[in-house]
């Protein structure tokens, strides 16, 4: 691989000094869209906060665009071109969808920046649009999902961080938040994505890296994981 846009190496973290990662290696290329799979537990906000710089690694680097950022803050992490969509969404329940998405151009303060952002992230969730005047907290949740993916864009990233997507949401809304997924990536912005529903997150993923207990336990394309036996059986009830 040519200059991955993220490279996490002998990446080990955790609180309070307490080791949850154990040293993980991973790559993420320009333009790929990555899922990182596992069980609940296995470390996988551990990992996403880590690299967004909401905490730090005890051991190892995380490089972006050749950089080690293993020591900067989330803020600057944001105004580098990484940003992160917690799980759980996080959004400001007593906020309208256009305040909410505002937040997340914090990092911002050039205004014709701002609106020109708010426009393409209208243009890709054109509902967000209709209903920007209303408060985020009487949304479903399908569509306070799209509202956090939204505000996540709203910084115009190079690397989308996806934490949980479909935390509480029925399948047919898990598909339709996966499609966006797919067309943000297809509009050229890199993915790196975490998730407990392993097959579908493999299902619109590039590659893949199985996390297991704060270890990477096998990786590959997609396909490859998908098709591995041992995948099947822990993860897919096969
Ligand atoms: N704030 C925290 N303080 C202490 N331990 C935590 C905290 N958050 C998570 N953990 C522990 O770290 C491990 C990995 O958690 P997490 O990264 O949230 O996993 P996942 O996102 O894969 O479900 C778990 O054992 C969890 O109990
Ligand atoms: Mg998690």
């Amino acid at each position: 691989m040519t200059d991955p846009i993220l490279r996490v190496q002998g990446f080990h973290s955790g609180y309070d000094g307490v080791p949850v990662i154990h040293g993980i290696d991973l790559e993420v290329a320009e333009g790929e869209l990555v899922a990182i799979v596992g069980a609940n537990g296995a470390g996988k906000t551990t990992t996403m906060r880590t690299i967004a710089g909401l905490m730090h690694p005890f051991k190892g680097c995380v490089l972006f665009e050749g950089e080690d950022i293993s020591r900067k803050k989330a803020h600057e992490t944001n105004r580098m071109g990484i940003s992160y969509v917690p799980e759980g969404r996080r959004l400001f329940p007593k906020l309208t969808i256009e305040e909410n998405l505002e937040l997340g151009a914090f990092t911002k303060t050039d205004r014709e920046e701002i609106e020109r952002n708010l426009e393409q992230v209208f243009d890709l969730f054109p509902k967000l649009f209709d209903r920007r005047s209303q408060i985020a907290e009487t949304l479903s949740g399908g569509e306070q999902q799209m509202v956090a993916i939204a505000r996540g864009l709203m910084s115009n990233p190079r690397l989308l961080l996806l934490d949980e997507l479909s935390l509480g949401l029925m399948p047919s809304l898990v598909e339709k938040v996966m499609e966006a997924v797919v067309s943000i990536n297809r509009s050229g912005v890199t993915i790196l994505l975490v998730e407990q529903m392993v097959q579908e997150a493999l299902e619109i993923a590039d590659r893949g890296y199985v996390l297991q207990t704060g270890r990477i336990v096998q990786q590959g394309t997609a396909r490859e994981l998908l098709d591995s036996p041992e995948v099947r059986k822990a993860y897919m009830g096969m």
